[in-house]
């Protein structure tokens, strides 16, 4: 039912890069993750690029926001320095640096629309053309082989749903909210992507029975990731992907039943 990865480092690389940075892709895949979770927002020009905060101040110096400067401006500032000496330098990356590193070396993408305040419906539809673009070629048409766009943001995912129809969508939600059935119907998602503090057994059970994926955001601690699974949950993020590794949750199949 679950096509994809189970365990996705969040934003890249965790707490142990600068989230959204090439390093970050580079330091999931260092600590074995094919699979990630990165967000994206358009420039002022209207290239995809990505980030997190649609203003600086947090991780990228400085006061302004990403709307109103260039992706040439963008992919000039440094957000690396922030989290420490060893990644000053590492630049603002575009969505296609991320997704060539990511398809050059097998990592699966879920790929968060995230867009600037006002820019919902252009950058769920740009977004969603480029991912289109990428995957055009591909040979393996299994569900599994393509990206999942995920957004906060209806409409984002109502233009991503016109652009590319066949790129697979999922909602996400703080909250769940009472009408997410006809939501996810509306969208044509095939998963429901949630804040894991607010789920509960019942609402797992519920969304599993209709049918849908249910991925969960962002799960940092094993006990807590051990009992969402139990619950049905597909999958999660992780910001401690030193606690959590890519295969946590599956059978140990190398032990024998007698010592386990
Ligand atoms: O996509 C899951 C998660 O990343 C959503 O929250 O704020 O970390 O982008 P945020
Ligand atoms: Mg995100």
């Amino acid at each position: 039912m679950w096509p994809y990865p189970k365990i996705v480092a969040h934003r890249g690389g965790g707490v142990l890069a600068p989230e959204n940075t090439i390093a970050a892709m580079r330091c999931g895949l260092t600590h074995g993750f094919y699979a990630v979770e990165f967000d994206v927002m358009l420039s002022k020009d209207g290239v995809p690029i990505v980030m997190h905060d649609p203003d600086f101040g947090r991780t990228v110096e400085g006061a302004g926001n990403v709307a109103d400067f260039s992706a040439q401006e963008l992919t000039e500032r440094d957000a690396g320095a922030w989290f420490g000496v060893d990644f000053i330098g590492e630049p603002i990356p575009t969505f296609e640096q991320v997704a060539h590193f990511c398809n050059h070396h097998n990592i699966w993408m879920n790929i968060e629309i995230k867009p600037v305040p006002g820019y919902e419906d252009r950058t769920g539809w740009v977004v969603a053309q480029a991912t289109k673009r990428m995957f055009e070629h591909t040979l393996d048409r299994s569900p599994g082989a393509l990206p999942l766009l995920s957004s906060f943001s209806f409409e984002a995912l109502q233009a991503a749903q016109l652009a590319a129809p066949d790129i697979p969508r999922a909602f996400l939600v703080d909250e769940v909210p009472p009408d997410w059935h006809e939501r996810l119907l509306a969208l044509g998602a095939i998963s429901l992507n949630t804040n894991h503090k607010h789920l509960t057994p019942l609402l797992a059970r519920a969304v599993k029975e209709a049918g849908f994926g249910l991925f969960c955001y962002t799960v940092n601690d094993v006990a807590r990731a051990k009992e969402i699974l139990a619950w049905g949950v597909d999958g999660f993020c992780t910001d401690r992907i030193d606690l959590i590794g890519p295969h946590f949750g599956e059978e140990p199949a190398h032990i024998s039943p007698s010592l386990r």
